[in-house]
């Protein structure tokens, strides 16, 4: 089910993006270097508050409202993380940028003795975990910024995230953070996407309808947005950087699928697009094109099938 071969990714330029994205100035890669400090440090208050800004606005709130469509899109994910995460080891586990709590319920079901943390940055996304998690009682949600956020030292020995480390301005930090709070040995298990060149489906609304509306922000690399972690060289650094070891970052091509009758809520909230779509005088048009472009992913049995092409990213503390 769950196979891969793919080439290093390009991170070039496009001129779109799907999920929250803020413009960095650089690649960060740039930005660790001892000459880039003084940017860095410049990048780093602008880009938070925009981070912060987004998911505590439009991205956060429109995450919060079709979390039960995202679920269904992403739900192979879930089993592939818990299935990573072994029972006798998974004692206190720690799920960052846990969103509206998916990952963090799942390992809470599965594992009842354990206890689960979900920590994220956004309000809305927080309090619709928090309400998901009434009738589990090993599961909390922490609201905070996974770079500085005090989380208890030395904690915990499972570390996991579906999609939820990809946009920290300051990778590095972020990482060291987690990795204060991690046991000695604790294994870090997360999923980012790979480039946006092998995933049709997250580039499918600015192909089909890209040509029709104003010019959509640019996409940076190594900068943070859906595809912040599309680089596989950059990701081991900055988890070199950060104290991590032993690691692994394998590609993944996961199958996935959507009802038909999804679709239309997925290209008019989820992307750059999306976005902007109400504002735009020509919408019909940009719609019936956006409807055609996904046509191309919809099969026999009434479901649009992709393949998500991604980074199961292994680390030991
Ligand atoms: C693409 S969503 C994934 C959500 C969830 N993991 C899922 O799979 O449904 C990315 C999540 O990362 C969170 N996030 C972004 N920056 C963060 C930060 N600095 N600290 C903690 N969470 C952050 C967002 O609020 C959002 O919930």
């Amino acid at each position: 089910m769950v196979h891969g071969t793919v080439p290093l990714p390009v991170t070039g330029t496009v001129p779109v993006t799907e999920w929250p994205q803020v413009a960095a100035c650089q690649p960060l890669r740039d930005r660790h270097d001892q000459d880039a400090r003084t940017e860095k440090c410049h990048t780093t208050a602008k880009s938070m508050s925009d981070q912060a800004t987004l998911w505590n606005g439009p991205s956060g709130q429109t995450w919060a409202e079709i979390q039960p469509m995202l679920d269904r899109l992403f739900a192979p994910f879930v089993d592939l993380i818990c299935d990573a995460v072994p029972a006798h080891t998974a004692h206190n586990i720690l799920d960052i940028g846990c969103g509206a709590g998916a990952i963090a319920l799942a390992l809470a079901a599965r594992h009842p003795k354990a206890q689960v943390t979900g920590l994220d940055i956004s309000e809305p996304l927080v309090a619709t975990a928090r309400q998901r998690a009434q009738a589990l009682p090993n599961v909390n949600f922490e609201l905070g910024d996974a770079q500085r956020h005090p989380l208890p030292p030395a904690t915990f020995d499972t570390i996991v995230s579906r999609f939820g480390v990809m946009f920290f301005d300051d990778p590095v930090e972020a990482f060291a953070n987690i990795h204060k709070a991690a046991t000695p040995e604790a294994k870090l298990t997360a999923i980012a996407w790979r480039d946006p060149s092998e995933n049709p489906f997250m580039t499918a609304a600015e192909r089909a309808a890209g040509s029709l509306v104003p010019e959509l922000p640019a996409r940076r690399p190594n900068g943070p947005g859906q595809f912040g972690f599309a680089n596989q060289d950059y990701i081991h650094s900055v988890l070199t950087q950060s104290h991590w070891h032993d690691i692994r970052i394998t590609p993944i091509d996961v199958p996935c699928q959507l009802p038909t009758e999804d679709l239309e809520l997925y290209y008019t909230r989820m992307g750059a697009l999306a976005q902007i779509l109400p504002t735009l005088e020509n919408r019909s048009e940009v719609l019936k094109a956006l409807d055609q472009g996904f046509q191309q992913f919809v099969q026999a049995d009434g479901n649009a099938h992709f393949t998500a092409a991604c980074w199961m990213i292994q680390a030991t503390a």
